[in-house]
């Protein structure tokens, strides 16, 4: 499974964490950067990982600012994606049941490296359920065609 990741400067020690988590569990990863501490801007990185997700170069993205807001707020002004915030397992596994997410958002000044890893985990493994939930993602998809030009 190929997995793309990008981060702004508050979430970059979480993303190098997370980048050999994903190495050493046989994950394919494309890191979009940022490589350094310098300050920079959370939508550049949400762009070029929503568009690798969106043009179905990567199975799924993950991306990491500090709140997690910002990174993923401008992730899904991309059509086609589903970016979910989660701070604890149970919203990792139920957006990819019920939301089929196809980006899980993380903020590092929020939660300990240990539980980010288990959301990542939980993320990957989870699958999406289909029947009810689809008709909510066609209304998704709706809203997407009414307003993005
Ligand atoms: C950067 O200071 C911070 O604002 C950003 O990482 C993020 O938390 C925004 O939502």
């Amino acid at each position: 499974m190929k997995i793309s990741i990008g981060s702004d400067h508050a979430g970059l020690p979480l993303k190098q964490k997370i980048v050999n988590h994903l190495k050493d569990n046989g994950y394919e990863t494309n890191d979009f950067g940022t490589f350094t501490e310098e300050s920079c801007d959370y939508p550049d990185y949400a762009l070029k990982v929503a568009e690798n997700v969106k043009d179905g170069n990567s199975d799924f993205g993950i991306l990491i600012c500090g709140t997690g807001i910002g990174i993923s707020i401008a992730a899904n002004k991309v059509h086609g994606i589903r970016a979910a915030l989660c701070s604890d397992t149970f919203s990792a596994h139920a957006c990819r049941e019920h939301n089929n997410a196809n980006i899980l958002a993380l903020g590092q000044r929020v939660i300990g490296t240990g539980v980010a890893l288990d959301i990542v985990d939980t993320f990957l493994k989870s699958k999406f359920q289909g029947g009810r939930h689809q008709k909510r993602l066609d209304k998704l998809s709706k809203i997407e065609i009414k307003y993005f030009k």
